[in-house]
C-alpha cells in the first residue's frame, strides 16, 4: 500500500505534468486566438480609417467649401466676399466683425493653446457671463498666432469666438476670471487655404507654408497692418466630429497688392 506522502507526490507530479501538457496544448491555440483578435481589431480599424481617408481625399477634390457652407447653415459664421479665387487659395474681404478673444496664451503648441482658449470661450457661451446668458455656438473658432523666434520658444496665441449678430452691439460681459475681451475688427483682407482633418501643429505648419508660397507666387503681399498676429487658423467643427472636418489658414493680405494682381490678370 502506498503511503499517503507518496500518493500526494504522485498527485502533484501528475498535476504538474498535466498542467505542462495543458500549457503545451493550449498555448499555440491561445496565441493564435489573440493573433486573430488582433487581426480582427486591425481590420475593423482599417474599415473605419479607409472610408475616412477616402472622404478626406474626395473632399480635397470636390472642394471643402461645400462642408464649410454646410456648417454655416446650421450655426452662424461671419459673412465675407470672395475677391480672388484660384486653385490653391482665395482672398476674402470680411467687413466689420466682432469677436470674443482670450488674452494671450503662451505655449509651444498651437493645438494645446487652442484647447485651453476654447475651454474658456465655451464656458463663456454656456453662461459664464454677468448676464448668465447662453450664447449660441458659432463658427469658426479662430486662433491667431504670433510665432516664436525659435523652434523651442513659446509662441503667443489668442483664441476667438465669433459673436452672433444679435449680440454684436452688446455682447454679454464675460466673468473676469476668464480674461476674455471683445474685439471689433474693421474690414480685413485674408488669403485663405482650406484643409481637412484635425488641425494639429504639424499640418497647420505645412498648410501655412503652402499658403504663403501660393500668395507669394500670385504676387500678393502680406499685410503688416492687421495687428501682430502673422496668421490665423479657423476651425469649423466640434472636437466630436471625426469626419468631414474643415479648417482654414488665413494670412492677412495687403489690399493694394491684391488690387495690382487683380488689375494685371
Ligand atoms: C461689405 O461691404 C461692402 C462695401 O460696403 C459691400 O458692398 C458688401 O456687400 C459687404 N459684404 C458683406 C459680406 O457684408
Ligand atoms: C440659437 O439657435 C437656435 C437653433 O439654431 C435658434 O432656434 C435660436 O433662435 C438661436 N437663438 C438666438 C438667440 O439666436
Amino acid at each position: 500500500m502506498k503511503s499517503a506522502v507518496l500518493q500526494y507526490r504522485e498527485f502533484t507530479e501528475a498535476l504538474n505534468n498535466l498542467s505542462g501538457t495543458l500549457i503545451n496544448v493550449f498555448a499555440p491555440a491561445a496565441r493564435e486566438k489573440s493573433e486573430m483578435a488582433m487581426a480582427r481589431r486591425a481590420m475593423l480599424l482599417l474599415l473605419v480609417l479607409i472610408p475616412m481617408a477616402m472622404v478626406d481625399y474626395a473632399l480635397g477634390v470636390v472642394k471643402k467649401e461645400v462642408l464649410r457652407s454646410s456648417v454655416c447653415t446650421s450655426i452662424e459664421c461671419p459673412a465675407y466676399d470672395v475677391l480672388y479665387q484660384e486653385e490653391e487659395f482665395s482672398v476674402r474681404l470680411y467687413n466689420g466683425t466682432v469677436w470674443m478673444a482670450t488674452s494671450a496664451i503662451e505655449d509651444t503648441s498651437f493645438y494645446e493653446a487652442t484647447r485651453v482658449g476654447f475651454l474658456k470661450l465655451f464656458q463663456y457661451i454656456q453662461g459664464a457671463n454677468e448676464e448668465g446668458a447662453a450664447v449660441n455656438m458659432t463658427a469658426p473658432v479662430l486662433t491667431g498666432v504670433i510665432p516664436s523666434d525659435g523652434p523651442f520658444c513659446k509662441s503667443s496665441f489668442k483664441v476667438r469666438f465669433f459673436v452672433p449678430t444679435i449680440y454684436q452691439g452688446s455682447p454679454p460681459t464675460p466673468i473676469s476670471s476668464l480674461e476674455l475681451e471683445v474685439e471689433e475688427w474693421g474690414a480685413r483682407y485674408f488669403a485663405v487655404r482650406t484643409f481637412g482633418g484635425f488641425a494639429k501643429d504639424t499640418n497647420v505648419a505645412e498648410e501655412g507654408a503652402a499658403l504663403a508660397e501660393s500668395v507669394y507666387e500670385a504676387g500678393m503681399e502680406l499685410s503688416s497692418s492687421a495687428g501682430d498676429e502673422s496668421y490665423y487658423v479657423a476651425q469649423y467643427n466640434s472636437p466630436f466630429e471625426i469626419t468631414g472636418r474643415v479648417n482654414e489658414i488665413l494670412l492677412p493680405i495687403s489690399y493694394p497688392s491684391l488690387l495690382k494682381v487683380r488689375k494685371s490678370s
